[in-house]
């Protein structure tokens, strides 16, 4: 394949948006930022130097980084912060995705603005399972914070105050139409009648599962996550945060003006006053000569804010394509099966000064607390005293998750993380608790790995007659998905790259308070099998910056 190099410089702009100036972190001064546009097999390069106030990292989501567990951007995971005034090069090798996929900030709540598409097209001499696209799009859902969100998101933790929540999302960077001062910016996007189009969906909000839909014209996934699924021909989407979908339109309306709308799914945190700002809106606008509606169309179809029906039915339709160009490798004999309970709850912290109970969330009752020293290098130089190997495969039997309240069980704060030999074959099964009360949906993001959903369903994962219903002929290959409100699913992968992958659910807020861990991939017996040296100059957190000096 090919290599390619990019420059990120990372700035405080100044960005107006709903009628105020705010400072945000972007790259190369855009947000969304730039577009990294590969083939199936290149390398690249991303040379990322942090001129903003605070230490950041770079995740390049759906990436499997084979090997090179290095360049997976995860703070205090698998590096420690790019510091201010330095940078630091990525070194990312595209090997079995193909379709879109996104870059994000995995340090804090940067990623409202630090955020990019990924577009990864067939290897040279090869094509999509899908006849060839007249053009393609790219469209990104966005959030929305007011104030100082560094601030806000260390007071939350520190204080036991809720962390914040978005004022409005973006299509493109844009709010849109619909929202207060800003008309003029609305993203449109100019199309010709009679074309297909591949269009690109990254939801990069940083807290919200979003209903998508285009005003009066029909929608045909093909692929998720940079893997390929079967056709689904649906008026609307749901996407969450994490989540990629490759998909097709065909401009076969009337010449006009059309509404492309996302609004949030399950917004009960949000507050009924603002369910109006949060109909982001794009035009989608064909060239022409025709007169130009007073307002265009807005899609009919766009599910309700708590319509958990057809969030759940758009959910159950991905397959993968299964066939012998796109084969499935869902492992069958299970060696680790782990149920793990995805809770809210609370959690007490002690400092020097108080005792003071704050909010948390939390897998298996223990809420993940990051070390000071990133658990790949403790890993890879036998460093002792940053992590314990104890996460549990079950949550601990003093644990009542299966009421409808809040569990009223204090939460454990730790750094414990699950060894997994190479080529282990891995089934979890997520259960979401506070059947009734509680969050939406937790989109569940593993790295380092894709993995396939074999099973979902609501209440109770029952391992006894769950498992008779599982997909294991054509579930669909994905990085990240959502586990149903009031419900449970069920994902299988097979352990193949050596290395510390987080997994955690991509709602930042439940990813913030807690709800996260990591495997350790042991390495194979082979080199090939192994992970590869750290690069040079890998920024070092302070207690390992001492230890080398030593
Ligand atoms: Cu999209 Cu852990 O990240
Ligand atoms: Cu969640």
């Amino acid at each position: 394949g090919d290599v390619h190099f990019y420059d990120f410089v990372l700035t405080e702009e100044n960005f107006t948006r709903l009628c105020s100036t705010e400072t945000m972190l972007a790259v190369n001064g855009s947000i969304p930022g730039p577009v990294i546009r590969v083939h199936k097999g290149d390398t690249m390069y991303v040379n990322v130097h942090n001129q903003g106030y605070y230490g950041v990292t770079i995740h390049w989501h759906g990436v499997k980084q084979p090997r090179n567990p290095w360049s997976d951007g995860t703070n205090y995971i698998t590096q420690c912060p790019i510091e201010p005034g330095s940078n630091f090069t990525y070194e990312v090798i595209f090997s079995t995705e193909e379709g879109t996929l996104w870059w994000h900030a995995h340090s804090d709540w940067t990623r409202v603005g630090v955020h990019g598409a990924i577009v990864i097209l067939p290897a040279i001499g090869t094509t999509y399972p899908f006849p060839k696209p007249d053009d393609e799009e790219i469209i990104i859902l966005g959030s929305l914070y007011s104030g100082n969100l560094k601030s806000s998101v260390d007071e939350a933790l520190h204080s036991g105050i809720d962390l914040p929540h978005s004022v409005a999302y973006t299509i493109n960077g844009e709010p849109g139409d619909l929202c207060p001062c800003s008309k003029e910016t609305t993203y449109r996007w100019m199309v010709e009648y009679g074309k297909t189009y591949l269009v690109r969906l990254v939801n990069a909000a940083v807290s919200a599962d979003l209903f998508f839909a285009v005003a009066q014209h029909n929608l045909t996934v093909v692929g998720t996550d940079a893997h390929y699924t079967k056709p689904i021909s649906t008026s609307y989407i749901l996407i969450s945060p994490g989540q990629t979908m490759d998909i097709l339109l065909t401009t076969n309306q009337s010449l006009g003006h059309y509404y492309i709308a996302a609004r949030q799914f399950w917004s009960h945190e949000v507050g009924v006053a603002k369910f109006d700002l949060v109909n982001a809106t794009m035009i989608l606008q064909y060239k022409g000569n025709y007169t130009i509606p007073s307002s265009p169309t807005f899609p009919s179809n766009l599910p309700l804010y708590k319509d958990l029906r057809s969030a759940i039915t758009f959910t159950k339709h991905f397959k993968s394509l299964a066939n012998k160009d796109y084969p499935v490798y869902v492992p069958l004999n299970i060696t680790t099966r782990m149920f793990i309970t995805l809770s809210m709850g609370g959690i007490i912290y002690h400092n020097l000064t108080s005792t003071l109970e704050a909010m948390a969330a939390s897998a298996n009752n223990i809420s993940w607390s990051n070390p000071t020293t990133d658990v790949l290098l403790a890993y890879y130089r036998n460093i002792s005293g940053v992590y314990s190997t104890d996460f549990p495969d079950q949550p601990p039997s003093y644990f009542n998750f299966t009421g409808d309240d809040f569990p009223n069980t204090l939460t454990e704060l730790g750094t414990k993380v699950k060894v997994l030999n190479y080529n282990e074959a891995v089934e979890m099964v997520f259960q979401g608790t506070n059947l009734v009360q509680g969050a939406g949906f937790h989109p569940m993001h593993l790295h380092g790995h894709s993995f396939y959903v074999v099973g979902s369903g609501p209440g109770i994962y029952d391992n006894v007659t769950d498992p008779k219903s599982f997909n294991l002929v054509d579930p669909v290959e994905v990085n990240t998905f959502a586990v149903p409100k009031q419900g449970w699913l069920a994902i299988r992968f097979v352990a193949n790259n050596p290395g510390v992958w987080f997994w955690h659910c991509h709602m930042d807020r439940h990813m913030t308070w807690g709800m996260s861990s990591v495997f350790i991939v042991k390495n194979g017996d082979t080199t090939e099998t192994s992970i590869r040296k750290p690069p040079p100059q890998l920024p070092l957190c302070e207690a390992s910056f001492r230890l080398r000096l030593e």
